[in-house]
């Protein structure tokens, strides 16, 4: 039987799973423990800690769209990346992506750099910058967003692995935005893919759900006793919902991607627009990348518009975008990066960076895109 391609895999995720009574939809294992058979045996299920025949259901799911040897699902997406970093000791320096989201960034900076984890911030898509941070000795692994939060700047990823693999140190890819639909950084040569599937993933605007995909058994086996050791694992309710969102990913991302091209097209040629990013449009710098690397564009766009003073109206009087925090839902969302999401990044590094006061991030939904449109055009 040939690898199912990712439409068949999402699909029937979870499906198969209960030969007993033949469900098709993957039953929701709400149980701490599992009764042993006998002294010495098991029925591969102890303790739902360590696994859960739900999360192990969307585990494997996760692990084949990726192409790696096992995923893990999380409580959250920081909850999944503050487990992987725990893979380093005090003294290691990580090379991390300098506009990355505000979330992440705390992570490094209040919880790891006490611990003795230095994070160093470059422009991950400038992969000179890259081979130049890494020559530092320190170093043990370059994290990865791409596209990146709010700017969404694209890394070129088998370029990035050439070098790291060359240092011997780890590349780790924060996938949320593309997903394995769109990008798939294993294969281009990164170790480790992380996702918030709090977004595109589980898609819906209804659950909280992180994810790590290892590319080799080695590195698995090390995450899954981290995994175990810390906790952070998402509860059997959670992971269902995640499995029954990613059923529609591909249709989901096709219809946003669509819907961000029209709109992102729109409001290259607004007057009080004064910048567009989305890495489908021509002039994008990433979007050679994207070409050669990915499948795809995503529904995520970032702007500019004319006159700062007008975005308190534009997030008040939006009707069908919907003012709020995240992205990946099949509600269309509107942004203010600079007072939200990316906050606890200080204002000079905002500023320098460009994520400024002029700033909104449009997550596109499925919804018809004339609406959408219809609804920026009266807000700008
Ligand atoms: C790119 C990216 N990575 C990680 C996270 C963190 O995920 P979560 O909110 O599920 O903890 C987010 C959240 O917005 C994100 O946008």
């Amino acid at each position: 039987m040939p690898i199912p391609k990712l439409s068949t895999l999402f699909a029937q995720a979870g499906s198969r799973r209960d030969p007993a009574t033949g469900a098709i939809s993957v039953p929701i294992y709400q149980t701490a423990s599992f009764s042993h058979p006998a002294l010495g045996r098991s029925t591969g299920f102890d303790y739902s800690r360590t696994s859960n025949p739900t999360r192990l259901a969307l585990e494997e799911t996760l692990a084949a769209a990726d192409g790696g040897a096992r995923g893990f699902a999380f409580a959250s997406g920081l909850a999944a990346l503050d487990t992987l970093l725990r893979l380093f000791a005090p003294g290691d320096r990580i090379v991390v992506t300098e506009d990355l989201y505000g979330g992440t960034f705390r992570l490094f900076e209040r919880v790891f750099r006490p611990l003795g984890i230095d994070a160093r911030y470059v422009d991950t898509a400038d992969t000179a910058a890259v081979g130049r941070a890494i020559e530092d000795p320190r170093v043990r692994a370059v994290f990865v967003e791409t596209p990146t939060n709010p700017l969404l700047k694209i890394a070129d990823l088998r370029a990035l692995a050439v070098l790291t693999r060359a240092r011997g140190v780890l590349l780790i890819v924060d996938n949320t935005f593309l997903t394995p639909c769109l990008q798939r950084p294993l294969e281009l040569g990164a170790d480790v893919v992380t996702y918030s599937a709090t977004k595109f993933l589980a898609g819906h605007n209804d659950v909280v759900a992180g994810a790590l995909v290892a590319r080799t058994p080695e590195l698995a086996d090390k995450i899954a006793f981290l995994q175990n050791a810390c906790g952070a694992v998402l509860g059997p309710q959670d992971a269902w919902l995640t499995l029954r969102g990613l059923k529609t990913l591909p249709l989901r991302l096709r219809q946003q991607q669509e819907n961000a091209i029209a709109i992102a097209s729109w409001l290259a040629g607004h007057p009080r627009v004064r910048r567009v990013l989305y890495p489908g449009l021509p002039s994008h710098p990433g979007h050679e990348i994207l070409v050669r690397e990915g499948s795809g564009f995503g529904g995520m766009i970032a702007c500019e518009v004319e006159d700062p003073a007008r975005i308190p109206a534009i997030l008040e009087n939006v009707r069908v975008f919907l003012f709020a925090e995240s992205l990946g839902g099949v509600e269309s969302l509107i942004t203010y990066p600079a007072v939200q999401t990316h906050a606890d990044i200080d204002p000079a590094t905002r500023e320098r960076l460009g994520i400024n006061a002029s700033l909104l991030r449009l997550s596109v939904g499925i919804e018809d895109a004339d609406d959408l449109i219809r609804d920026l055009a009266a807000v700008l």
